[in-house]
């Protein structure tokens, strides 16, 4: 996240970066700063980075239609001062909200006209957890930077910034780099994990996962007047829990479907920035898969 900003800077010479309400991208300065939710992400962090605009995500089932959130959009920043719009085609801590196909678009064409670049944050939705390798493919999202990391190293440290030459290699020589950059072990994990996608056996498997928690979440719709939407792409699926007959989000709720989960021996996390959706990621690979055989770093015991 930190690099891309630095490699939209140096590429456009703007100061500026542009993110959506619910987004979540990260810890470290910059990364917090766009980030939009204040408790606990950066509550007593302050001061942050300067140079950082906000418009809405659409979130219909809230209120904000893709048309009213790409109408603030367009007024929220000086194109002319801005390096880079962010923004995750499925926003992750936000509460799984899978960004309109037409907004999207209509976001790219403005960075197009105005020369911004357009990163995706693909840090949780990619690496097949909504059913293709990127949840852009499916969105029809062309980005100018696209982030990676979670599922790309299968549990080993490693993140990507990967991107169109002229951009990536605007920042000077030495500007990108680091100490643990190019990790041999890290970089091992990577190539096995795409590996893995090679057969499409995962992304069909994915894809399998999604329809049937799609169909089993869309039942408890109907069933449960306390789970008030159901969203998603693929398996990244999450509901959103509410004070049943309104849409007044129900965090307490959430808190005790995890606890009640807990003592059962089942881990799950909730999501949203009102703390009341549930969210639903799936390994996608079973122990019988064929990655065992396929994975040109694995040696039988
Ligand atoms: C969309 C997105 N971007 C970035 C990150 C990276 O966050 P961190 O700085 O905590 O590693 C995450 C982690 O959850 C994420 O979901």
């Amino acid at each position: 996240m930190e690099n891309a900003v630095k490699i939209a800077r140096a590429y456009t010479g703007r100061p500026g970066v542009l993110a959506f309400e619910h987004a979540f991208h990260g810890r470290t300065f910059m990364a917090m700063t766009l980030t939009y939710k204040e408790k606990p992400y950066k509550a007593g962090f302050a001061p942050f980075n300067s140079d950082v605009h906000r418009a809405p995500f659409p979130y219909p089932y809230h209120g904000v239609s893709a048309d009213a959130a790409y109408a603030a959009f367009e007024k929220a920043a000086d194109p002319k001062t801005l390096a880079a719009v962010i923004l995750e085609p499925v926003q992750g801590e936000g509460g799984f909200l899978p960004a309109p196909k037409e907004w999207l678009a209509k976001v790219a064409a403005w960075c197009a006209t105005h020369k911004v670049v357009l990163i995706a944050d693909e840090i949780q939705s990619g690496f097949g957890r909504t059913g293709t390798l990127f949840a852009s493919e499916q969105l029809g999202l062309v980005p100018d930077l696209l982030l990676s990391a979670k599922g790309l190293g299968g549990g080993m440290p490693i993140s990507a910034v990967t991107g169109r030459a002229e951009i990536m290699d605007a920042p000077a020589e030495g500007g990108i780099g680091g100490t643990f950059g190019g990790n041999p072990v890290a970089c091992a994990s990577a190539l096995a994990v795409l590996d893995l996608f090679e057969d499409g056996t995962l992304l069909k498997r994915a894809k399998a996962l999604g329809d049937s928690v799609s169909a089993r979440l869309e039942g408890w719709k109907q069933a449960y007047p306390v789970v008030g939407d159901v969203r998603g792409l693929g398996p990244m699926r999450a509901f959103e829990l509410v004070k049943p007959g309104t849409t007044d989000a129900h965090p307490d709720a959430a808190r005790a479907l995890v606890k009640f989960c807990w003592e059962r021996g089942v881990v799950i996390l909730t999501a949203g920035s009102y703390g009341n959706c549930v969210r639903l990621l799936f390994p996608s690979s079973s122990p019988t898969s064929s990655w065992r055989r396929r994975s040109r770093f694995w040696k039988p015991a």
